[in-house]
Parts: C-alpha cells; structure tokens; sequence
C-alpha cells in the first residue's frame, strides 16, 4: 500500500536527529511532513529541505503573525525554498501579506482560524465579541476573500469550512485520533475516517503513528482507514 497525500505527520521532536529517524522509519508509509515550532527553534528548515530531496511534501507550521511586510517576506522566503503548506493567522491583513509573498508559487496559504485551546470565555478576554464557532465562520470567508487556499480547523468546524470553501478549498484537520490508539490530550478528537467524511482534505496525525511501537505499521493502518473515504 502507497502513502496516503492526505496524511501529515507533525515532527514534534526538539531535534532534527530525533526528526530523521521518524522519518527513516516511516519510510514509504508517509509523503508528507508537517515542522512546527519546536523545530523551527534548531534547524528547521534544514531538514525541510532535507525532506524536499527525499520527494517528500512540506508542511510549515508556524503560524505567522505580524506586520504585513514582514508576513510577505517571510512567505516568499519559504515559497522560494519550495514548501508546500504554510500557517498563518486568520486576520485579514496578515492572510493578505502572506498571499501576496507567496506570489505566483506553488505555497499553499492556510489560516488559523481560531485556535482550538480558546473558548467562548476566552474570547471576550481578549476582546472578541463572538463565539469561537461564529469567529470561525467569518474567518473562513476572510480567508477566502484574501485569496488563501485553506483553512486548518478542528474536526468539529471541518464541515463548516467544507461548506463556505467548496470542493477545492484545504480543510486541514489536527485532533485526529484512531479508534484503536490513546487520546492523549486530544479531548474532541474524530477518526480519520470521520474527519474525512466531515470535509476534511488532509488530517495531521501524530503520536498514534509516531509513538507506535511500529510507526511504519501504524501510518499504514491509517492510511487504510483513510481509504474507505474514497
Ligand atoms: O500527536 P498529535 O496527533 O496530537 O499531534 C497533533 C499536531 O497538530 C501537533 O503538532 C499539534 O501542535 C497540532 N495541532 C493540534 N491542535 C490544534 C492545532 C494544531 O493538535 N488545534
């Protein structure tokens, strides 16, 4: 069985060695690579373009939030080095700088729309006067509007996102968690087959794959539950 492009697997490791080797024992069972912060803190992007060199896809996550020069260049800087997904903050100015530096590139824009650690008590904190599933929905049609490609929401918002994005809009779900694996601090967490089927395009799935006693066993076991979605 191939890897399934639908998959992401966070490297949320602190070095790129410990990176390597997920990598290396993953093998053919994954395509795509999701570097998040930890990394991008050592040497993140040398092994972004390591993975480039092995074929592999690239997902780049971290979250950009800033003045709208600095987003740009940022983003040109990562389309120039040919990553595949990046993540943004779902503010109108910021989605709009990153879109303009990716240019004519093949980068793909995502927004956050709202992080899944708020709450609606959260919200009015830090001067939202808005649910988080309102917020949601009028980010998604921001994000559009500045011309990203997608969104990253949680299972439970994915279908909301399918249904304002249409069929070509990225849904990218993170919280996905196999019958058969732990929770670990994933407390709404959705199969891969359901977030699929809730309009999810790709879903990041860690820990039961990295901290399987077979890795390369357990990305294959999701990649064949991912394809009863079709
Ligand atoms: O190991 P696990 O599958 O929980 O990893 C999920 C990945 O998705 C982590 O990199 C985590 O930071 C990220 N993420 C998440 N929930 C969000 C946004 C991102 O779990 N709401």
């Amino acid at each position: 069985m191939k890897a399934d492009r639908r998959l992401i697997v966070p490297l949320d490791v602190p070095s790129v060695d410990e990176a390597r080797a997920t990598v290396a024992a993953l093998g053919d069972a994954v395509s795509f690579y999701k570097v998040g912060l930890e990394l991008f803190a050592t040497d993140g992007m040398t092994l972004a373009h390591e993975l480039k060199r092995q074929g592999k896809q690239v997902f780049i996550d971290w979250k950009l939030h800033d003045i709208g020069t600095t987003v740009q260049r940022a983003a040109a800087v990562l389309a120039e080095q040919g990553c595949d997904f990046l993540t943004v903050h779902g503010e109108p100015q910021v989605m709009a700088s990153a879109v303009r530096g990716r240019g004519a590139s093949s980068l793909k824009i995502l927004a956050v729309t709202v992080l899944t650690s708020l709450s609606d008590e959260d919200l009015p904190e830090i001067g939202y006067d808005s649910t988080v599933r309102a917020l949601v929905e009028r980010r998604v049609h921001q994000a559009i509007a500045a011309g990203c490609d997608g969104v990253i929401s949680s299972p439970r918002e994915a279908s909301l996102a399918r249904a304002i994005g249409g069929r070509d809009f990225l849904v990218v779900t993170p919280g996905v968690r196999p019958d058969w694996s732990a929770k670990n601090d994933q407390a709404r967490a959705a199969t891969p087959l359901d977030a699929l089927k809730a309009g999810a395009s790709h879903i990041v799935c860690g820990r039961p794959i990295t901290a399987a006693n077979d890795p390369h066993a357990a990305a294959l076991r999701v990649a064949a539950e991912m394809a009863q979605a079709g």
